[in-house]
């Protein structure tokens, strides 16, 4: 199934697994590229946030690997020494979500890294242009972990037509709620050039997901998963305003997911408690981030299987289409990629 985007990264499949904080270890982004798509490192909130992996360890476990790294980007501002650092182990690509991603552009690019941006947002749009992004991915608010409002099935199409007018030649993934085959050929239809998966890889064999955080996700449905701001205040990360989590919910959620403005105010009141809770693996009082379609996954196969099955069931889905190709975005109704030269 050949993309845009698997022309543009050299890959064989239009899948790249999302780089999850303290879950997208080197053992998973390197399976996935070893599979055929695209591995992106979760450099997370760039080591400044308790209980992270140590990114150099992470990092020798893709060495040999075409792999991406990813960073939430007002976190990096904070620390943006470790862009340099990371740099020097020749990342494919750089993956920022979550704040202006134009100061970093220039070494990024300057590096011969291809910057990839997560947005929510048309605003965040123009931004992702303006830095030189190859790649937007456009981010619905199923999505597990933190986004923001719009929702996957409307928002991937507009931000396809909306580079179609402004910037033909950036490419675009949607993320959100795509799990299987059917989400794989859907986003396509809908005019991605690939699809950025998260909480599939969540129960991957090689996640760093520990063993009860996994079995919570398989046992759970759509239903059980919650967006909030308030775990973020309680346990004291300022994220800004924009952005809310999406968490299985549990008994902290239960307890707290409704009262935005108390937790607010008490900021920072369970930093400590939250941090004892992680060390004992207690996934009442500590939030999984997981998406909606949890409701979809039951099982914990190797991250080349989940790659295998959801090509061959896009590929058997899209039926006729699947043979033709996606590069030029010809084989895609919605879409016009007309080049920017012959527009008016
Ligand atoms: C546990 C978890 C952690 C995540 N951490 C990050 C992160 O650190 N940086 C980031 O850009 N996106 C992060 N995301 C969001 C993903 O990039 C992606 O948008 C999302 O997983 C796609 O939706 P899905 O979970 O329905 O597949 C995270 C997602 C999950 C589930």
């Amino acid at each position: 199934m050949q993309t845009r985007l698997t022309e543009a990264f050299g890959i064989r499949h239009p899948i790249v697994c999302a780089p999850m904080a303290l879950i997208t270890g080197g053992r998973l982004a390197a399976a996935v590229s070893s599979a055929g798509g695209l591995g992106i490192l979760g450099g997370g909130y760039a080591g400044t946030l308790a209980g992270e992996p140590d990114l150099t360890q992470e990092l020798a476990h893709i060495r040999g690997q075409k792999f991406g790294i990813g960073f939430t980007t007002w976190a990096l501002a904070r620390v943006p020494h470790v862009l340099d650092e990371v740099l020097h182990h020749f990342p494919c690509c750089v993956f920022l979500s979550f704040g202006d991603p134009r100061p970093f552009s220039e070494r990024i690019l300057r590096s011969g890294a291809k910057l990839i941006c997560q947005v929510q947002s048309l605003r965040h749009v123009d931004q992702a242009i303006e830095a030189g992004a190859s790649a937007i991915v456009a981010q619905g608010a199923e999505a597990g972990g933190h986004g923001a409002l719009r929702s996957t099935l409307p928002f991937v199409p507009e931000v396809a037509d909306y580079l179609a007018m402004k910037s033909p030649a950036t490419l675009l993934l949607a993320a959100g709620g795509i799990a299987n085959g059917r989400g794989l050929a859907a986003a396509l239809m809908l005019g991605a050039d690939g699809v950025v998966v998260g909480t599939r890889f969540l129960t991957s064999e090689e996640a760093l997901t520990p063993a009860a955080a996994s079995d919570r996700v398989a046992r759970a449905t759509g239903d059980d998963t919650v967006r909030t701001k308030a775990i973020d205040a309680l346990r004291g990360v300022s994220w800004p305003e924009e952005f809310s989590f999406r968490v299985l919910k549990n008994k902290l959620t239960e307890q707290w997911s409704h009262r935005e403005a108390d937790a607010t105010a008490a900021f920072g009141s369970l930093v400590a408690a939250y941090a004892e809770a992680r060390s004992r693996q207690d996934f009442d009082m500590v939030v999984v981030g997981a998406g909606e379609c949890v409701g979809l996954i039951h099982d914990r196969p190797s991250a080349v299987s989940i790659l295998e099955a959801m090509v061959t069931e896009a590929r058997s889905l899209l039926g006729r289409r699947a043979t033709l190709n996606f590069v030029d975005g010809t084989a895609n109704p919605g879409v016009q990629r007309t080049p920017a030269s012959e527009r008016r």
